[in-house]
């Protein structure tokens, strides 16, 4: 699904970069360019990274 209709960019793309080591959105932005054009994405894409940060250290916890 796309989250980024500027610039084409998928959710998948989006938890890609999140697990290659983007953790902030302006990193995100860098990576994909999602969020650079319009921001109306923004708030997708802060949803997806709180989500997959979260996963991340929780996992890294257990
Ligand atoms: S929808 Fe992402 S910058 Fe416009």
């Amino acid at each position: 699904m796309y989250v980024c209709v500027c610039k084409a960019v998928t959710d998948n793309q989006v938890v890609r970069a999140i697990d290659q080591g983007a953790c902030t959105r302006r990193q995100l932005m860098q990576c994909t360019g999602a969020g650079g054009v319009c921001g109306k994405c923004t708030q997708s894409i802060k949803s997806l990274l709180d989500e997959r940060v979260c996963r991340q250290r929780t996992m890294q916890q257990a």
